[in-house]
């Protein structure tokens, strides 16, 4: 049986960042959630190019949060006019926010007039928050979102176990050293199951023990520069050792 959720609540810090009480983390860099996505997640995993030439690709995220990742990259998939016929966007949170919420959060971070009214589809769509899988599709279908309400480490055997393959991962759990189940051994041999041969991932954080465990797991990292005055993040690819 599935537990029920605890929701999350959204607070600010001082300087209008959103944080987590709970984890004593915020959400996104103070230097700004749109530009941390696309600096960490959707060029350090090498898009748009890497979705040209494919009918589609898809991306697993953990920890959907607000959902600015997800936000990120399909404006930025429709502004593509290389883009895939479709794209599949699977994501992990164990504490949703309510749907009021996430419009409140969306109206205080949104600072980009072509991905508010993505905002309003995603928070018009907004599941009840159940535990489990949510699909909810946007563009006439061409867009997915499969939300999976739950703890990541039982979330994520069940995707794999059901055939989830991701082109790109997005690892972003709060800070290692305050979320640490969102970065253990098992996250990583579960997204090694989802990966296929030229999957790519990237991550905010350097952590040593996050490069140990993406090591274990074989996947390659590269050290580039970070966002928003972070000195470095991982970037990187399942490498199959040979297979092809
Ligand atoms: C840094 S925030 C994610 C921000 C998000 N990607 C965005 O674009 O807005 C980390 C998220 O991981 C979630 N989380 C923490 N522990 C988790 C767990 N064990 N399983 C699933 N989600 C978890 C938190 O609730 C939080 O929403």
């Amino acid at each position: 049986m599935d537990e029920p959720l605890i929701s999350a609540s959204l607070v600010f810090r001082g300087d209008g960042t959103p944080y987590s009480p709970r984890h004593d983390d915020i959400y996104h860099s103070a230097a700004g959630a749109l530009a941390q996505a696309r600096h960490v997640f959707i060029e350090g995993n090498g898009l748009p190019e890497r979705w040209r030439g494919k009918s589609c690709f898809s991306v697993i995220e953990t920890g959907f949060g607000m959902g600015i990742n997800f936000l990120a990259t399909w404006a930025a998939w429709r502004n593509d006019a290389y883009r895939t016929a479709t794209l599949d966007f699977v994501s992990i949170e164990k504490h949703p926010f309510s749907a009021n919420d996430l419009r409140a959060a969306h109206a205080a971070i949104i600072d980009d007039r072509a991905v508010a009214p993505l905002a309003d589809s995603l928070a018009a769509a907004w599941p009840p928050l159940e535990p489990g899988l949510h699909r909810l599709a946007f563009d006439a279908g061409a867009v997915t979102l499969t939300l999976a309400l739950g703890d990541a480490a039982q979330l994520l055997p069940r995707l794999a176990d059901h055939g989830v393959a991701a082109d790109a991962i997005y690892l972003d759990g709060f800070a290692p050293a305050k979320n640490p189940d969102m970065w253990t051994p098992a996250i990583f041999a579960s997204l090694a199951r989802i990966a296929r041969h030229d999957t790519t991932f990237a991550t905010y954080t350097s952590a040593g023990s996050v490069k140990r465990a993406l090591m274990q797991n074989g996947f390659a990292y590269r050290k580039v520069a970070g966002f928003g005055g972070k000195r470095a993040m991982l970037v990187g690819k399942r490498s199959f050792h040979g297979a092809s």
